[in-house]
């Protein structure tokens, strides 16, 4: 069976060369005679490895000095926890941007936490609320936003600006897609399952001094981000094979030209696909414009048949996973960086032939 183009939202499609890397090194690991797999998480050369993954994210991420990177598990999801179980004691009280299907169930799952408040529930995801619309609580211990809305298929273009108040955000659907100012979050979390590897690996980055913020009783010693920090994300066994993939997916980042290399190649993707489907007399995207989405494209001719339809034509052509999400419906073309421009070039043929 030929290499599919693979449009799933995530677990998605990884670059075919790390693919091959990995498989040459399976069973044999830089000469040591073993899987990375099969290696101690406290030997050398696995602490060797990890310790050099995290150069080449901060290198590829440009994180500041006064920022650790931390290598967990539990998903983005453990981190709707996490962060309100580590920063919100400082002030007691935080903003949620309600915008799609995941920043709800993080603002959902804080509510437990303290007084959180959503800060820009427009009631509408098919956009982003703009500044003017987000009213936020000069006295929260933080801002929490998703980057990209996975389901919907809408992206904040701008940075909401929250004054001193500092923004926590779910990246885990553009994280390393396009260049991001880090110095201006207070934490930044991504499971890796879209654009860093796969799922079991969640990297966290977090201001140093965040770190001293009181933890809200009960907090597990493997969701406080300073334990973590101070063990080097190994308190326990982390998601060591997991670590090695974001290594070469790091590599191949590189050699790709960076992310601001691959931003470009996103764009054009992000472009080739709208554009057929804006001239398309079939589909329609309810995505407002300047909120869509570069990294999943949801489109639907209104019809329920007509779409299936269209997923089959698709598969057909070796396009798959296109079905879009049951909360919106329809066709979502997810395009993480590991989609060649060549795959959404050809659904863009297709949505251009499709009646
Ligand atoms: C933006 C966003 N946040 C959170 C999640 C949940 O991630 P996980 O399954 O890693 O907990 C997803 C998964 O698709 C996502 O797209």
């Amino acid at each position: 069976m030929p290499r599919v183009y693979n449009f799933s939202a995530g677990p998605a499609m990884m670059p075919e060369e790390v693919l091959r890397r990995a498989a040459a090194e399976m069973s044999d690991y830089n000469g040591t005679g073993m899987s990375v797999m099969e290696m101690s998480h406290r030997s050398k050369g696995y602490i060797a490895l990890f310790e050099g993954v995290e150069r080449k994210f901060r290198a590829a991420m440009n994180v500041p000095e006064n920022f650790k990177v931390l290598f967990l598990q539990g998903g983005a999801t453990l981190q709707f926890s996490a962060v309100p179980m580590n920063l919100l004691a400082r002030t007691g009280k935080a903003d949620y941007a309600v915008t799609g299907y995941f920043s709800k169930k993080a603002f959902k799952s804080s509510q437990m936490y303290g007084a959180v408040r959503a800060a820009a529930d427009i009631g509408d995801y098919h956009r982003i609320p703009r500044q003017s619309e987000l009213s936020p609580d000069p006295e929260a211990a933080y801002f929490h936003y998703c980057h990209n809305n996975t389901v919907y298929g809408t992206r904040w273009s701008y940075l909401p600006d929250t004054g001193t108040v500092p923004l926590v955000c779910d990246m885990s659907s553009s994280i390393l897609s396009e260049p991001v100012d880090v110095s201006k979050f207070g934490v930044i979390y991504a499971g890796a399952q879209k654009n860093m590897g796969p799922a079991g690996l969640t990297v966290v980055v977090v201001r140093e001094d965040l770190l001293d913020s009181p933890l809200l009783p009960g907090t597990p010693e493997l969701l406080s981000y300073k334990a973590q920090a101070a063990n080097g994300s190994m308190i326990n066994t982390p998601a060591t094979y997991g670590v090695y993939l974001l290594g070469l997916v790091l590599d191949w980042l590189e050699d790709t030209g960076g992310v601001a290399a691959m931003a470009e190649i996103n764009r054009k993707k992000a472009a080739l696909v709208y554009g057929a489907v804006d001239a398309s007399p079939v589909f329609n995207c309810k995505a407002e414009e300047s909120s869509r989405s570069v990294m999943n494209a949801v489109f639907s001719s209104g019809d329920e048949a007509t779409d299936e339809r269209f997923l089959k034509e698709a598969a057909g052509r070796n396009l798959v996973t296109l079905k879009a999400h049951r909360a919106t419906g329809g066709v979502r073309a997810s395009m993480y960086n590991a989609m060649p421009l060549e795959g959404a070039q050809k659904l863009a043929e297709l949505i251009a032939e499709f009646r």
